[in-house]
């Protein structure tokens, strides 16, 4: 039987547990971690700041309590490293397993280290997680597994081919898990994450995400770039709808284990739409700024044209219920990026 997340929140809230993120210090792992803490639940967190960064550590600290934030032990290391793994998972009883090397342009240049990372790390976990006997292993799929599948929307049970190594990474990954539920009986859950975004996603760098780096773009009047003619399409999804999934993951049934799940919003926009939401919170923000356009430029090689997901089965079997719409989403996350924006031209 599925609980909603509110029965689950407030189950959580009585009776903690020790739960390890990996990824801590990057966007969906830092967002996690809030949401733990404030919950009262003890929290385990690896990373090796790769992507990630020590200020999502400090950005959370500032919001939770002193004695919530003393239930987080952070482990410096490295997920390529089996003792590292088995440092974090001892004694601990759900996995949020979110570190990779996210980005298909960055795997196309270097395939090795996205591998390296995302297969071999993720295996590396699997076993320490097996080994210390956590009771659910919730892992970072994604939506890029649909490869070139034509059908829309995506249903979990049909894939294409991978158009990128990194889709063929989280691909394996999803192979491996399923392996080790049948040869070890371990339980575990993928949850195939459409573009994820919100408060500290890194809109910084060669490999970031449109809705950061346009919403940075945007403050510092810098140029936005649409690749290809701005109708590619993607199914938006507020890291809150993504924190929600992973705790109903970690705690539903057996029965809904040893599969893989959508997590999305169930509804598409185009770039040019994106384009003009985010454009509305800034001119909104800023009346007197310039009014921006975009700058149109090549399709990017490894892009799938369209995605939108079938949610169903994460509705059905975890009880999921997005909570925030692509525009809702965009709200919150204008809120925390002009924010932040002001804060830093006032601190100057
Ligand atoms: N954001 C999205 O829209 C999206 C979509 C699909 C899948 N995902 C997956 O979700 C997960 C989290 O993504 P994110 O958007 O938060 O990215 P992110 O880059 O912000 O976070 C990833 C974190 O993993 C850490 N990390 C990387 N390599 C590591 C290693 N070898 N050892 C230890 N830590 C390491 C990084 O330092 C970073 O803190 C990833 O597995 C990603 O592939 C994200």
């Amino acid at each position: 039987m599925t609980q909603s997340y509110e029965q689950l929140r407030t189950r959580l809230a009585q009776t903690p547990a020790t739960w390890v993120v990996t990824g801590v210090a990057g966007f969906i792992g830092s967002n996690l971690l809030e949401t733990l803490l404030k919950l009262n639940q003890r929290v385990v967190g690896l990373d090796n700041f790769a992507t990630g960064h020590r200020r999502n550590l400090q950005d959370v600290q500032g919001v939770v309590t002193d004695s919530q934030w003393r239930h987080f032990r952070f482990v410096e290391g490295d997920i390529r490293n089996l003792d590292a793994c088995r440092g974090a998972c001892d004694g601990t009883d759900y996995v949020l397993h979110q570190a990779a090397l996210g980005s298909v342009p960055r795997s196309l240049e270097d395939p090795l280290a996205t591998n390296e990372t995302n297969i071999t790390g993720f295996l590396n976990m699997l076993v320490a997680a097996r080994d210390a006997g956590v009771q659910r292993f919730v892992y970072a799929a994604s939506s890029s597994t649909y490869g070139d599948h034509p059908a829309l929307p995506k249903v979990e049970g049909q894939i294409g081919n991978p158009l990128s190594p990194y889709a063929v990474t989280k691909y394996v990954n999803e192979l491996y898990a399923n392996v080790f539920a049948r040869c070890y009986g371990f339980k575990t859950i993928g949850l195939r994450y459409f573009n994820i975004f919100g408060r500290r996603q890194d809109p910084k760098g060669a490999y970031a995400a449109v809705v950061p780096k346009w919403f940075s773009s945007l403050l510092r009047n810098e140029p936005v770039y649409i690749n290809g003619d701005g109708e590619t399409s993607r199914d938006f999804c507020y890291i809150e709808n993504a924190v929600q999934a992973n705790l109903l993951a970690a705690c539903a049934d057996d029965a809904a284990a040893d599969q893989v799940y959508n997590v999305a919003v169930g509804q598409r926009a185009t770039l040019n739409e994106l384009f003009r939401l985010i454009g509305e919170h800034v001119a909104a923000a800023y009346p007197d700024a310039p009014q921006a356009e975009p700058i149109y430029r090549d399709f990017r090689a490894g892009d799938v044209r369209h995605s939108l997901a079938d949610i169903g089965k994460a509705q059905s079997l975890l009880g999921y219920q997005p909570a925030y719409t692509l525009p809702q989403g965009l709200v919150e996350a204008a809120s925390w990026y002009i924010g932040r924006e002001k804060e830093k031209a006032e601190a100057a």
